[in-house]
């Protein structure tokens, strides 16, 4: 067909009508619309995002791609899960080391004022329960052996297991505090019991 690229714009009373690009077999016809512009938008954002997302990503490497930050993610978790099993760590030396604490051993004061007086008086020196202040233990005076007492208790001789009610962190206040009070013989205390260490 020879007409088969031509304008037909002026064929419709002067509306404006889009280009005819071609027509096929008669009456099948392409014809060049504009793109509207929410399209084309997206179109060029798309293109953006995406350059600058290689950019970021993958050529000057800013951000970490998301399998990485999903792995250092997961190792600081495991780091401080690590951090908390070696502070659960009880031993000699880190509770010495919390009796040494002015902070740590003042909680601790507070938790004894707080809990224990009933039974072993407000200074320690024993009433229902042994006296604190003295050199003689009947279940161990060392750091590890008070902690096991104050933590899991002698229960069927009195004395409560405190870590259920207290938590962990008070009890550790609490032998820290008690280690204070070890070979202060308060004046009129109760008579020694146990061994002496
Ligand atoms: C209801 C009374 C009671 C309370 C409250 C109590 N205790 Fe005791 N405690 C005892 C008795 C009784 C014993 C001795 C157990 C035995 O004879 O085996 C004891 C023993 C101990 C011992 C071991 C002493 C030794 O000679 O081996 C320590 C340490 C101790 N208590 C600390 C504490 C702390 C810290 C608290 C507070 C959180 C506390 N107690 C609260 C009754 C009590």
């Amino acid at each position: 067909m020879a007409d088969e690229n031509k304008d037909q714009a002026s064929d419709h009373g002067g509306v404006a009508k889009p280009k005819t690009l071609h027509i096929y077999d008669g009456d099948l016809q392409e014809e060049d619309n504009q793109l509207p512009n929410w399209w084309l938008w997206l179109f060029y954002g798309t293109i953006t995002f995406g350059v600058i997302y290689w950019l970021v990503y993958h050529d000057m490497k800013v951000a970490d791609q998301p399998d990485e930050a999903y792995r250092k993610e997961v190792a600081a978790i495991q780091a401080a899960e690590a951090k908390k099993l070696g502070n659960a760590a009880v031993t000699n030396d880190s509770l010495l080391a919390m009796s040494k604490d002015a902070t740590t051993v003042a909680a601790g004061k507070e938790a004894f004022l707080a809990n224990c007086v009933a039974c072993h008086k407000p200074d320690a020196s024993g009433l229902v329960g042994p006296n604190l202040t003295d050199a003689y233990w009947i279940h161990g005076g060392t750091p590890e052996k008070i902690y096991r007492t104050v933590h899991d208790g002698w229960v069927d001789k009195g004395m409560a297991a405190w870590a259920p009610q207290l938590g962990e962190e008070k009890v550790r206040q609490l032998v820290a505090y008690v280690l204070t009070l070890k070979n202060t013989n308060v004046a009129g205390g109760k008579a020694p019991q146990g061994d002496k260490e």
